[in-house]
This record gives C-alpha cells, structure tokens and sequence, in this order.
C-alpha cells in the first residue's frame, strides 16, 4: 500500500534557533502516525544534522534535503553530493521544485540524473512537477507534466520506480494562497498515476506517492487529502508554524 505523507519544505527560511524551536513544539504535539503514515522534514543543509538528532527514534519521521547535485563528487564548488548526505544518514531528498527549475534553471534532464544518483544511494528522491499560470490557462498541463514525468522518470524501471515520491504542485498554486481545488487537485493526480500505468502497469501505478503542494493549509489539508489519488502534501508557507503542520500531518488519510 502506498504510503501517505506530510513533507514540510522549510525553503530559505529561519535561523538555526528558529528551526530547532520550530522542532521542538511539532515534536512535542500530539500527533498520530498510523503505518502507513510519514512525516518529512525537508530543512536547509546547514540544519540538516540538527533535524536528524530531533528527530531520531521518531517512528515513521524523516528528515529530507532540499537538493543535492547530480556527481558522485569532485571539484563542483558549493555544491553538495548524495553521497555526503547519505553518509549523514539523510534517507530524502526533493528534486526539481519548481524555485530551482525557475531561478536556477534545472531541465527535466538534468533532473533525470539528480534522480539516478539518489537511487543509486537508495535516497528517495520527492520529485516536483507541476505546470505554471500561462500553461494551466491555455488547458496543457496535462501534456507539459506529461513531459516533465516522460524526461525525468520514464527512463527507470518499475523496480525503481515506486522508490520515487512525485509531488504536483502548480506553480500558480506555490506562495499564494490559491490552492488548485479539490477536483483540480484529484483530476492531475489520477492523470499521473494514468501515466505511470501506462508505462509500469496498473499495480506498479498503485505502489506511488503523489503528493499534492500548493497552499496547503491546516483548513484545507482534509480535503484535498481526502481524494482518492492524493497522498498527502508538499508544504512551504504552513510548516514553517507548528500548529498548523501538527494539523497537517494530523490530516494524512
Ligand atoms: P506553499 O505551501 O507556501 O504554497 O509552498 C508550496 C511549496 O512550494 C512546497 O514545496
């Protein structure tokens, strides 16, 4: 069965003092991870260490990067390798959100590599896709997140396919406040599963994460969670306040 789960991305936000405090108050909420369920933490590098002490022995709790680059190692100053996460003992990693696409200009190829390298380190890679306003307006969103699956991921095998955790989130939904609607949200969630059914088969479709991000809040987290093809959410401006994450995780189907 696959697994339902609630990823907050920090982005570039808080202090060190600020993220262990931020921690410290979700830690110590009351929640309720079922099996099935998982929280991830997706926090900058530098507090990438500090999550993990928080939050080890924490049952189905996780700590992600942000990032990583697409080489094993060697001169690629500033940037930092899977290898050096893994050996931290970082087990996710998200690739491909949408600020790295725009303003660091990554391709679906170059992903596709980013994507290889975390599974060759048994990283799961959370996989962003997901179309801007002008695409969404023009009704090609299916064929311009087709594109981005078919570039980045239709290379892997179904072995490893069902290692990758997908997240939708439409650009134009991201910071603010406009969330896709329920309806909107499950239609480009079946879709991808249809395109992966397509390619690895029904079962192999099932066995896949897709998370929805894009103004998910501790009001609105139920909802589009309830929908048969959304398993769970990828969540900016809401996890950065602990109460409202703590209502998120707690929202997970
Ligand atoms: P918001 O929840 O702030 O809209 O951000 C969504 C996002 O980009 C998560 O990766």
């Amino acid at each position: 069965m696959r697994k339902q789960i609630a990823a907050a991305n920090w982005k570039m936000n808080l202090t060190l003092a600020q993220g262990e405090q931020l921690l410290d108050e979700i830690i110590a909420a009351p929640h309720s991870l079922s099996n099935n369920q998982l929280a991830v933490f997706a926090v900058p590098f530098p507090y990438l260490t500090m999550a993990q002490q928080k939050l080890s022995g924490k049952q189905n709790v996780f700590v992600a990067a942000q990032n990583c680059y697409s080489k094993k190692s060697g001169a690629y100053t500033g940037e930092v390798s899977v290898e050096m996460l893994q050996s931290i003992g970082i087990q996710y990693v998200v690739l491909g959100h949408s600020e790295r696409r725009e303003y660091f200009n990554e391709s679906n190829h170059f992903l596709a590599e980013k994507v290889n390298i975390c599974l060759e380190y048994n990283i799961t890679p959370i996989f962003c896709c997901g179309e801007p306003l002008h695409i969404r307006e023009a009704d090609t969103q299916n064929e311009f997140v087709g594109k981005q699956l078919e570039e980045s991921l239709f290379h892997l095998s179904a072995g490893q396919i069902t290692k990758v955790v997908i997240a939708y989130e439409p650009i134009w939904a991201i910071g603010t406040g406009k969330t896709a609607s329920n309806e909107q949200a499950q239609e480009m969630h079946a879709f991808i599963r249809q395109q992966f059914a397509a390619k690895y088969g029904e079962a192999v479709a099932n066995e896949i994460s897709i998370l929805y991000g894009g103004s998910v809040k501790a009001n609105n987290a139920s909802a589009i969670f309830a929908q048969p093809d959304v398993d769970g959410g990828l969540v900016g401006g809401a996890s950065l306040i602990a109460n409202d994450f703590t209502a998120i995780i707690n929202a997970l189907k």
